[in-house]
């Protein structure tokens, strides 16, 4: 049995952020920031939490599935913006849902998230072991980027997507994930400093870093890298894919990607004008978004892309 996408949701802050307003917050332009990475705009939580967003996406995929609560044997969440270390945001999301059969746990691999917790599931369900999951990608990056460093603050956002995936004869054909940890220093958040008694010298709280170039280059050679092997595991060839979804990190990664891979601009749909870089939510909202629309139809083959920080990369044929 495979890992089959039966229902799909999302859930996204309710105030949108124009490029506009952040040019008064920080010397940046909205012809900077759209030529150089598509964003036109961005949903940021005011009230919102990882947890809220993940259960609200989770339920709209829940009743786009059919499937009740009770019936899921498996919650896990990307995320690595948590609103608690422990519990983990798969455990809120449960108690919220009533989803009182399942198992839950997060996942940490940033932008790749969605992807690394969906051949998660598969391998499950290949084994037998679950048959009934709610996989979700959800941030509040919001809260981790310095709103004084124009060189992140335009690029991330908030929000999350969910899937209601079943075992099944057909979903996914193949996939291919990697990592490499040598080049982890180019997007890294520390995670609260150590203050424990014999600690004695007390540091700031840290923000995201990202080296922006070093991340490009990285993307636009990895990412074609792996969609060839997961298309020689499916054999299936780059023309064969109906829908590329590819983490919306950055229009100008795309663009690249796409002209590497000779795949028109038509099959690679993209929201990160409206959405900006959700990391673990981003193919998650996409893939709720081209569904919603009616895009997909029975027997489509997609491939998911998820790439980012760790280094991280994974990507995923589906036949839907
Ligand atoms: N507004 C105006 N000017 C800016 C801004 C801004 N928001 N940010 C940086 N600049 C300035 C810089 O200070 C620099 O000025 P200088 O030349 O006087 O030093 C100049 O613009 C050029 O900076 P670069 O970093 O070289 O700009 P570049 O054209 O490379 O674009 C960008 C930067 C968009 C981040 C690019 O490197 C990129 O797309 N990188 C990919 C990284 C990415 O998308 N990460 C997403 C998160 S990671 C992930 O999801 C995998």
């Amino acid at each position: 049995m495979r890992a089959q996408i039966i229902g799909t949701g999302s859930c996204l802050p309710e105030k949108i952020v124009t490029n506009d307003f952040l040019s008064t917050i920080v010397e940046t332009s909205d012809e900077w920031i759209s030529s150089r990475t598509g964003i036109r705009q961005r949903h940021i939580a005011i009230n919102e939490t990882t947890a809220s967003m993940s259960t609200e996406a989770g339920k709209k995929a829940l009743e786009s599935a059919g499937v009740k609560a009770e019936d899921l044997d498996l919650i896990i969440v990307a995320t690595c913006t948590p609103d608690t270390l422990v519990p983990n945001t798969a455990c809120l999301v449960q108690s919220e849902l009533g989803a009182v059969n399942a198992v839950a746990f997060d996942i940490s691999a940033a932008c790749s998230g969605f992807v690394f917790a969906l051949n998660m599931v598969d391998a499950y369900m290949q084994a037998g072991i679950y048959k009934t999951a709610l996989v979700i990608g959800a941030e509040t990056l919001s809260r981790i980027v310095d709103w004084s460093d124009r060189s992140t603050c335009v690029l991330f956002a908030d929000g999350a997507g969910a899937a209601v995936v079943r075992a099944a004869e057909r979903g996914v054909i193949a996939s291919t994930q990697g990592s490499d940890g040598t080049r982890g220093g180019a997007i890294y958040v520390k995670n609260r400093e150590n203050y424990n008694p014999f600690v004695t010298e007390q540091k700031p709280m840290d923000y995201l870093y990202m080296d922006g170039g070093e991340v490009f280059k990285f993307a636009v050679k990895k990412v074609p890298q792996s969609i060839l092997q997961t298309l020689e595991a499916a054999k299936l060839t780059t023309e064969d894919i109906d829908w590329y979804l590819f983490h919306q990190a950055n229009a100008r990664i795309t663009a690249t990607i796409a002209k590497r891979l000779k795949v028109p601009n038509e099959k690679i749909p993209m929201n990160v004008d409206r959405c900006g870089n959700t990391s673990a939510a981003s193919v998650a909202i996409l893939l709720d978004e081209v569904n919603r629309k009616g895009m997909l139809k029975k027997g489509d083959k997609l491939m998911l892309a998820g790439f980012g920080s760790g280094l991280t990369w994974g990507t995923m044929a589906i036949e839907w």
